[in-house]
């Protein structure tokens, strides 16, 4: 394991993910954890992250010095790089002189973390304070215009620290600086694999259940369905999958879910038709929040009567459901460890969101990964393509993507418009550069038109292509415009009630992915 000290939350999960590329498993902790704590994790390596603060600043986060005597080798970046500094005896000031973005250093000396980089490489700083000594014993590898001590090492101690960062992509031969802290400076080894994280989780989940039963809601969704394919590995046919249809999904999704994923596993799946009861549910409601929740508590007694159903049949051989299934990335598990009181922008609703209530213990064996090492995951079990990579999809569905109320006649004119523009992007073969790309229908609004020889008065719809790498920021993907061309045309062609197609040139913030 290698420990990602967490100084500041964007830093410390882009490090954790690269470390994982560099196939070493990673975990991020808080800097408020003590470093005993950090130690009985017996880590091979600690890696100190950026952070906001200065480290003069009054309530800036320190770094015990005991963590370096402990003989665990460690590599600070940015704010981490000047911490481990002062810890260390070196020092630090206040220059003036500030870098922020791409900036060139100068390579004093390789060591063993600049081996191989070409002189003056570009690097992502962003700093005002600059080390301008380095602790005892350390050898300074390169400089800056700003700053005389760019990165520096004690190879000995297994030291290292730089002022840039090295994980994001702007940072050229970022990769491989990382790397050379891991494999040469900390002799980790790249062990974490995908069969071995495929493995560990499905000992893991069969230790946990036993012989017990277990169910799992399933949204058609890209995480719900790799957690059930992975604990069908783990205890086969003492897992039951509940499927909600809420009638809520895009063209094909639920055909996709009970053929596709039942064929790919051969899991044992529970339908609930309930699109009329939410459809009655939704009627003449237009405030996003009420969608949202209504949905939400739909779906609990959707799932409540499935999961009656499922033990009333289980009951029968003597066996109470004891487990339920949740696809919980590790995103949203740091997130809630940090525990910061962030504002509700949106109420979420998972269709696992419903434990409490239920009272089941949970199982959630993707709660130690990132969303691309879930895709992985997904292929290793054998899930089909079009469900491994396909794009994140709200748990409310179209009815958050039709502004307005939802009727059965608006979710079918938007269900048309979203296929045909989903159609296009996977025929120009863009799927996979497009983090998601929602296609919402303004109901409410109306504009004049002229198709044929007549005048219409139709709905607009929205494309709203995002690019993106976690969901929490997003930006507006410039699609070629002949691909937009397309959409357009076919849309207005042939979805008849919509007369206009335009485009959301926004990025989050200030707007969110989804308009509702
Ligand atoms: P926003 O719109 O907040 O969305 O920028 C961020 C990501 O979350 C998805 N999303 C949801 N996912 N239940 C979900 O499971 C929800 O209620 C929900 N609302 C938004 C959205 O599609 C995007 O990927």
């Amino acid at each position: 394991t290698v420990l990602v000290v967490d100084f500041g939350a964007q830093y410390a999960q882009l490090i954790a993910r690269r470390v994982r590329e560099a196939r070493v498993y990673s975990e991020i902790v808080p800097h408020t954890m003590p470093v005993e704590q950090m130690l009985a994790k017996k880590p091979k390596a600690i890696i100190l992250s950026g952070g906001p603060a200065s480290v003069y600043a009054d309530d800036a986060p320190s770094v015990d010095p005991a963590l370096f005597q402990s003989g665990v080798a460690a590599f600070g970046i940015c704010y981490g790089f000047q911490a481990m500094t002062v810890a260390l005896g070196g020092q630090v000031a206040r220059t003036g002189l500030s870098e922020f973005g791409r900036t060139q250093v100068e390579i004093v000396a390789p060591g063993s973390l600049l081996q191989g980089v070409p002189q003056g490489p570009s690097v992502w700083m962003s700093h005002n304070d600059s080390v301008t000594q380095p602790p005892p014993g350390f050898d300074v590898l390169a400089m800056s215009d700003a700053t005389p001590v760019a990165a520096f090492e004690n190879a000995d101690m297994g030291l290292a620290g730089v002022q840039w960062h090295p994980e994001v992509l702007h940072t050229e031969h970022g990769q491989a600086m990382l790397e050379h802290f891991l494999f040469d400076v900390a002799g980790a080894r790249p062990s974490w694999t995908m069969v071995n994280i495929v493995d560990e989780a499905v000992e893991v989940v069969r230790q946990q259940v036993g012989e017990k039963r277990i169910i799992c809601g399933l949204s058609g969704g890209v995480d719900s369905s790799v957690a059930a394919a992975l604990v069908q590995r783990a205890v086969g046919d003492q897992l039951t999958c509940v499927f909600v249809d809420h009638g809520l999904l895009r063209e094909g999704e639920a055909e996709q879910v009970e053929r596709d994923f039942v064929a790919a596993t051969g899991v044992d799946l529970y339908v609930v038709e309930a699109a009329d009861r939410f459809l009655t549910a939704l009627k003449d409601v237009d405030d996003p929040e009420t969608k949202r929740k209504i949905i939400g508590r739909e779906f609990i007694r959707a799932f409540e009567e499935a999961a009656r159903e499922i033990v009333a049949k289980a009951g029968a051989d003597g066996d109470e459901v004891e487990f339920l299934v949740q696809g919980t990335l590790y995103p949203d598990v740091v997130e809630s460890g940090g525990g910061e009181g962030a504002a509700n922008i949106k109420s979420h609703h998972n269709v696992g969101g419903l434990p409490e209530d239920l009272q089941f213990t949970l199982v959630e064996p993707l709660r130690w990964l990132f969303k691309d090492e879930v895709r992985a995951v997904g292929e290793q079990l054998g899930i089909p393509a079009d469900i491994v990579w396909r794009q994140p999809f709200p748990g409310p569905g179209l009815a958050i993507r039709i502004i307005g109320s939802v009727t059965g006649e608006r979710l079918e004119i938007l269900r048309r418009a979203d296929a045909i523009a989903r159609a296009e992007l996977t025929a120009a073969g863009l799927d996979r550069d497009v983090w998601q790309f929602p296609v919402v229908l303004l109901a409410d609004v109306r504009s004049v038109g002229v198709q044929g020889d007549g005048r219409t008065y139709g709905h607009p719809v929205v494309l709203r292509p995002v690019s993106s790498e976690d969901a929490m920021t997003a930006d507006w993907s410039r699609l070629p415009y002949e691909l937009l061309e397309r959409i357009s045309t076919r849309i207005t062609n042939e979805v008849a009630e919509v007369n206009r197609v335009v485009l959301d040139v926004t990025s989050k913030p200030p707007g969110t992915i989804e308009w509702e």
